[in-house]
């Protein structure tokens, strides 16, 4: 008895090693260096909700945050899809929570219904980034995309000096219920203001080719001259083309969209079908370049604006132009 009180201090002295040193339960340090228990995190959980993989674009903004992503064994990556289903993706920033992440990147269907979990992600002191279509109000760590506005004057512009600064255009809008829909269409009517073109039909195809196509049906129904179609994407601006195409009607009009994928709106635009696509980078890369800043306690800035080009006839075989 008297061993085993005399033993005692030892134990506890050994459970407080244990406890504090790092041990694992054969009292080695666990990754076998001595100052193990000192070193910081080594593993970060990030979830990402993207609202659809339904479009070539979202699927390469996931490839780029997972080729990102790659290169730092300590991110651990989670992805879900909303399947374009607002209340989903709620869900999954709820989930995400639950979980415990140590950040999430969304990149939001639509901005009102996904501002409150945000909101609340950030209440659990969850940082949150938003990606390229944003939220209401401020309750983010950080937005990151281009600048919607500029890329829509850009477009006006550029479609002003085509057509002479007079025309009837068809504007295919992406989806009004998310910002950068709002954007594109404000951003292209200060670039044609001042100028004879009207918009002589306008409709949200809700950034979906097939709902560009159908629309545009009914505008060629509408409209006996179309001169330009602007369509707030690449896949509206090909809908639309193929619209017109298969009304016998696709020489009567120039076509403009939005994107600038390689293997989509460049490509258009190398083969003819549209005469113009604005580059809307992704941002997948710098999502994970601001993540890991955030996760390591530095500071970022709360909005981060990614650049665009134009590609035209002109300009698509040097590789587009910047936009100033
Ligand atoms: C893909 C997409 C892109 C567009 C972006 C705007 O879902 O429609 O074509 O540039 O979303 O948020």
């Amino acid at each position: 008895m008297r061993h085993i009180l005399r033993l005692v201090p030892g134990i506890a002295l050994a459970s407080i090693c244990l406890t504090f040193c790092g041990c694992d339960k054969a009292g080695t340090p666990s990754d076998g260096s001595a100052q193990s228990h000192q070193t910081a995190r080594t593993t970060y959980t990030i979830g990402m909700s993207q609202c659809n993989l339904g479009e070539p674009w979202r699927v390469e903004m996931n490839a780029q945050i997972k080729a990102a992503a790659e290169k730092h064994p300590e991110i651990k990556m989670v992805f879900k899809d909303a399947q374009n289903d607002t209340l989903k993706q709620r869900s999954h920033v709820e989930e995400f929570v639950s979980a415990g992440v140590d950040l999430i990147i969304i990149s939001p269907k639509e901005a009102q219904p996904l501002t409150e979990p945000v909101a609340r992600a950030m209440e659990a002191k969850i940082p949150v980034i938003v990606l390229d279509r944003s939220l209401l109000g401020d309750k983010f760590t950080c937005f990151i995309g281009a600048d919607n506005k500029k890329i829509g004057k850009a477009a006006g512009e550029w479609i002003a000096k085509r057509l002479g600064g007079k025309g009837n255009v068809v504007e295919l809008k992406g989806l009004m219920t998310s910002t950068p829909g709002h954007d594109r269409s404000n951003g292209f009517h200060d670039g044609i203001a001042g100028t004879d073109i009207k918009v002589v039909f306008e409709a949200d195809m809700k950034w979906l080719e097939p709902e560009a196509r159908k629309e545009m049906e009914s505008a060629l129904s509408r409209f006996p001259r179309i001169d330009c179609v602007y369509a707030h994407n690449d896949p509206g601006a090909h809908g639309a083309y193929l619209a017109a195409k298969a009304a016998g009607r696709e020489k009567e009009m120039i076509f403009v969209g939005v994107d600038a994928l390689p293997h989509e709106g460049v490509a258009y635009v190398k083969q003819g079908f549209l005469d113009a696509t604005f580059q809307y980078p992704t941002g997948g890369a710098e999502a994970i370049d601001t993540a890991l800043k955030i996760l390591k306690g530095e500071t970022v800035p709360k909005q981060i604006t990614l650049g665009s080009k134009v590609y035209d006839k002109e300009t698509v075989e040097q590789g587009g132009r910047e936009l100033p």
